[in-house]
């Protein structure tokens, strides 16, 4: 009896001791074989398919390529492999820009797996707000909205949103919240993923021979490209999505017509932009320059910061952080739903007409 127990005992400690040995490197040791260093150091060779897909996919993407103009101190940190391993580094110094490559996100030098990440610490959003979502922190790092609303409001400066407000927007902060006293802004079950921004846009791609292999998914990063969208995004969770733009819970924009939740976000950011634009004096424009809002009068001058109408300026900051996301709603639904139809009743003293209204 004692030595079945010992037995058992024994299994269970060499089971467990195997497991934490085990769970700090996941499969084979990738990083050491010569052609992974080689993808990993972006010369692009062809590794066998496994290796090759990162490459394909990773040229394919958005990160393979500098932004014009973004070599420079204030942006490198974001849209250069140098400034973002050395926030410190000076324009000056570093040479040939290089994008978000392979060498940008994992970090080599020494590690075991080849899957390290290079920041995975929690994110503090620009307003404050502290992010953690796993190996998405990474993307967030990037991916904010560089601006707190908070002091964006009190300056005589017009600030915008930068184009990328995706980590506010999953988290449902630091948009301005008009009327917070009597609606309630909600999030999307999407705000609560683990892992975040990589659940749907790292899910596996097509596989080779459909549309869409190496173009969206794994390491393009896309959800979505041209016509290509990458049902592996959603399949998971939602069985019957069919694209990026699943019919929404209501008719927010009030068009009397049940669509998909992309175009109701459409919709509103059209009729909050032509409310906006009505009330800039001598009917202008709404535009953005600079990193600000700027409202231009209809002879084309712009109207100076300090005589922005304090109420339009919030409005127009909504419209644009909700723009600037990319994803017309679907990273949080409730919460872009809402910053518009409460922009829209802030600036014309009522509700959209004939919508459904999210509170
Ligand atoms: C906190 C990180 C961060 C900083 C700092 C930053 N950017 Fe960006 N920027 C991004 C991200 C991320 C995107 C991509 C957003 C997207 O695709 O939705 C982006 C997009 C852009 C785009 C649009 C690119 C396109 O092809 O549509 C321009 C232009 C741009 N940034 C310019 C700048 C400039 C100029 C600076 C410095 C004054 C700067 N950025 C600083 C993160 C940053
Ligand atoms: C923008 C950031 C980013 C870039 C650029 C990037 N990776 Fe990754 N990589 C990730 C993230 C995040 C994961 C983890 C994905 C997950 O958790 O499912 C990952 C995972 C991996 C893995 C582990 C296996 C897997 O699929 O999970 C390998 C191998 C890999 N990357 C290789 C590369 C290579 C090679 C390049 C360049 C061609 C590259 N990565 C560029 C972010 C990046
Ligand atoms: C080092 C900064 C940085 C990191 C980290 C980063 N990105 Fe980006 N990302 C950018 C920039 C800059 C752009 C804009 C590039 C351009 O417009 O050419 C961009 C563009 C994108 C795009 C737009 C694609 C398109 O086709 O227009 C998507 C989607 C994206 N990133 C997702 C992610 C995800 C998901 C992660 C995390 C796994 C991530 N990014 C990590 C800086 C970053
Ligand atoms: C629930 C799934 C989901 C999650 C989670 C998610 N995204 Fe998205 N994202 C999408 C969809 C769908 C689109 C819209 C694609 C389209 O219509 O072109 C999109 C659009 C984008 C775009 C604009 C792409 C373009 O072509 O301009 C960027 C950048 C982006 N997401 C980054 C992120 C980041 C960073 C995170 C994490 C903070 C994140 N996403 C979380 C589904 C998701
Ligand atoms: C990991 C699970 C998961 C994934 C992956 C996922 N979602 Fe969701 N999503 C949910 C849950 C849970 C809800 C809340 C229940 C519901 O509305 O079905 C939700 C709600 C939604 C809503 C409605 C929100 C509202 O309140 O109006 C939309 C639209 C949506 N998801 C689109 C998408 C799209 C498009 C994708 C793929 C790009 C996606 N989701 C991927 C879990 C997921």
């Amino acid at each position: 009896m004692n030595r079945v127990i010992w037995v058992v005992l024994f299994i269970v400690i060499a089971v467990g001791a195997y497991m934490i040995w085990s769970s700090g490197d996941r499969g084979p040791d990738l990083a050491q074989q010569p052609g992974v260093r080689n993808g990993l150091n972006d010369e692009g060779k062809d590794q066998g398919r496994g290796r090759s897909d990162y490459n394909a996919q990773w040229q394919a993407s958005a990160h393979a390529k500098v932004v014009e103009d973004t070599a420079r101190d204030g942006c490198l940190q974001c849209h250069t492999e140098q400034g973002f391993i050395n926030p410190n580094v000076k324009a000056a110094d570093i040479g040939e820009p290089k994008a978000q490559t392979c060498n940008a996100c994992h970090d080599f030098a020494g590690a075991r797996n080849e899957h390290k990440l290079r920041k995975v610490e929690p994110v503090t959003l620009p307003n404050g707000v502290v992010m953690d979502r796993g190996d998405s922190n990474l993307c967030v790092a990037c991916h904010n909205s560089r601006r707190n609303i908070q002091d964006a409001a009190t300056r005589s400066g017009r600030k915008a949103p930068h184009g990328s407000p995706q980590g506010d927007m999953l988290m449902g902060t630091n948009g301005w919240e008009f009327g917070a006293d009597v609606v309630s802004y909600q999030n999307s079950a999407h705000t609560g993923f683990e892992n975040a921004c990589i659940v749907c846009h790292m899910a596996e791609s097509p596989p080779e021979g459909q549309p869409g292999f190496n173009e969206v998914g794994g390491h393009t990063f896309r959800v979505k490209s041209g016509d290509a969208f990458n049902r592996n995004a959603c399949l998971e969770c939602h069985p019957e999505t069919v694209d990026a733009n699943r019919p929404a819970y209501g008719d927010y924009d009030g068009d009397r017509k049940m669509e998909g939740i992309q175009s109701e976000v459409e919709g509103l950011l059209e009729l909050l932009k032509a409310e906006i634009e009505k009330r800039i004096p001598g009917g202008g424009k709404l535009s953005e320059s600079h990193g600000n809002v700027v409202f231009l009068k209809a002879d084309g001058t712009e109207i100076p910061p300090e005589q922005m109408d304090e109420k339009l300026y919030l409005a127009a900051y909504n419209y644009f952080f909700v723009e600037a996301d990319g994803s017309h709603g679907v990273h949080n639904p409730p919460y872009a739903v809402t910053l518009l139809q409460q922009s829209y009743k802030a600036i014309t003293g009522k509700d959209v007409p004939n919508a459904e209204i999210r509170r």
